[in-house]
């Protein structure tokens, strides 16, 4: 029985995902109760059907481009599923006011950098192009900006010969995938917190 049930929103490969399944789906009380898209042909989704997770996918063409309508029915799925809490795992669209609205605190997203710096696309292009020896990634809670939410969870790693992304990319993805699960489970836990001092800062614990 599961007393913290979760969504995923995923618009890709879903490796983040698939942590998410592999560590923290079922365990400690937590489910991945619904795998939301975007995108109807995600490798995402396959994951999570064979995970036995339930998926839907909401391009925004079956909503006549209307990005209201297609968040509205997205969160009015997620809610109907349960869901307490929702992770963004390279779910590359901007959600609206109105779908956080839906879920005060409880949209969290794995960022490839270190906020606030790189935000945005193609955040590891960024920081090549930048030559920053320091490459990292954040997790996050999401509001209306783009990758601007309080941060809950940051880790770097030292690459200063790096030259392509495909060789950042191995290790930050190592990172992400224990750091976006780690995140989760301390949520589920109680254990995340805003500073009342400063609501920019994360209290852990
Ligand atoms: C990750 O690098 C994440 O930081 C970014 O999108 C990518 C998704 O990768 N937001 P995957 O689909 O989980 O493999």
């Amino acid at each position: 029985m599961s007393n913290f049930p979760i969504a995923v929103l995923a618009s890709g490969t879903g490796s983040n995902l698939q942590a998410i399944l592999d560590t923290v789906h079922c365990h400690d009380g937590i489910e991945v109760v619904a795998v939301g898209s975007d995108i109807a042909a995600a490798p995402a989704l396959e994951r999570a059907r064979r995970a036995g997770v339930a998926t839907a996918a909401f391009p925004l063409a079956d909503h006549d481009g209307d990005r209201v309508a297609r968040d509205t029915a997205l969160a009015d799925w997620l809610q109907e599923r349960g869901a307490r809490l929702v992770a963004l795992a390279g779910y590359m669209r901007l959600l609206t006011p109105q779908f956080l609205a839906r879920f005060p605190l409880g949209v969290v997203n794995v960022h490839p950098a270190l906020l606030p710096a790189f935000p945005g696309l193609r955040a590891v292009e960024q920081a090549l192009a930048h030559g920053v020896r320091v490459f990292g990634v954040t997790v996050h809670f999401v509001d209306e900006g783009v990758d601007t939410g309080p941060i809950i969870l940051q880790r770097a790693v030292e690459l200063p010969r790096a030259r392509d992304a495909d060789e950042v990319f191995e290790q930050i993805h190592a990172i992400e995938h224990e750091l976006l699960p780690e995140a989760i489970r301390l949520i589920a836990r109680g254990a995340v917190t805003l500073d009342p001092d400063n609501p920019r800062r994360v209290l852990l614990g």
